[in-house]
């Protein structure tokens, strides 16, 4: 395998895989730790059917079942994510974590691009290991005492669409309390874990109170230096850790299809920084 460093925020390009075969001990092995290390990983040139990204997958844990979308028939974990010709919502499209609402939100995400735009449909991750090392140590202090609400479909598009494509709302999971703080489980680091999409307010504190510290948090985590701008092709598949980064898939290609496929490996619930 080879690793290119993408950014000195996150992210690395891997070349040298071919993930429609089962990885080896060895393979799977370093694929963990590189992902430990820059928390976003990009491969290219990959042909995998949905039933392959499911059996990718499967070898780094168990697979979450999306409570909002049916899965392919022949690989149920994974669900399709498409933008249409005629929407103008796209999916998730803000910053956010993924199904942060539930009490155990996925630790990794697979995403591949089945469908592009000719232009645009870039996605941005950014890492919450940098935006909480770059906290002074006063707000570090507050922030590690506190717990949030995260909802489902708290703003903006990203509840508009999700609802849309909901087959199961009056059965799935709507919200969870989690540290404003994260450590992870492996590598004991720790990030910032509150995001636009899902939270709420601070557990004790009215939306009202909450509203300006998260605020600034927000505009925070979004500072260019923890960021990276990720250009889909055709067989491209990112694979995030899911509680150290955000991502935001940009809204920029009206009147063209996007498509992707997306699944999910259960995580812990999440640990707070003690
Ligand atoms: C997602 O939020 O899981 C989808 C991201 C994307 O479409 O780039």
């Amino acid at each position: 395998m080879k690793v290119t460093p993408v950014s000195t925020a996150l992210g690395a390009d891997i070349s040298g895989i071919d993930l429609s075969q089962p990885l080896t001990d060895k393979q799977l092995s370093e694929l963990q730790s590189l992902q430990e290390q820059f928390e976003v990983l990009f491969f290219h040139h990959q042909d995998l059917t949905p039933l392959q990204q499911q059996q990718l997958a499967q070898q780094f844990g168990q697979l979450l079942e999306y409570p909002y979308v049916d899965g392919y028939t022949e690989a149920p974990y994974v669900v399709e994510i498409a933008k249409l010709e005629k929407d103008k919502l796209n999916f998730g499209g803000l910053w956010h974590s993924d199904s942060c609402y539930l009490l155990q939100p996925p630790a990794l995400t697979m995403l591949y691009a089945r469908q592009l735009p000719p232009l645009g449909g870039d996605t941005l991750f950014a890492s919450m290991t940098g935006a909480y090392d770059a906290l002074s140590s006063g707000m570090k202090a507050m922030l590690q005492n506190l717990t949030a609400k995260f909802s489902a479909g708290q703003s903006g598009g990203y509840g508009v669409r999700e609802f849309r494509q909901n087959k199961n709302l009056d059965q799935a999971p709507r919200s969870s309390t989690h540290p404003v703080i994260r450590r992870h489980p492996d590598s004991g680091k720790l990030s910032l874990y509150v995001n636009g999409a899902h939270t709420s307010n601070f557990t004790d504190m009215t939306a009202e109170e909450s509203a300006p510290i998260l605020a600034y948090l927000y505009q925070h985590q979004q500072r260019p230096e923890f960021s990276y701008r990720f250009q889909w092709r055709v067989g491209s598949l990112a694979m995030w850790d899911n509680r150290t980064t955000q991502h935001n898939p940009l809204n920029d290609y009206h009147g063209h299809r996007r498509v992707m496929s997306r699944v999910m490996v259960v995580g812990e619930v999440p640990l707070g920084a003690h």
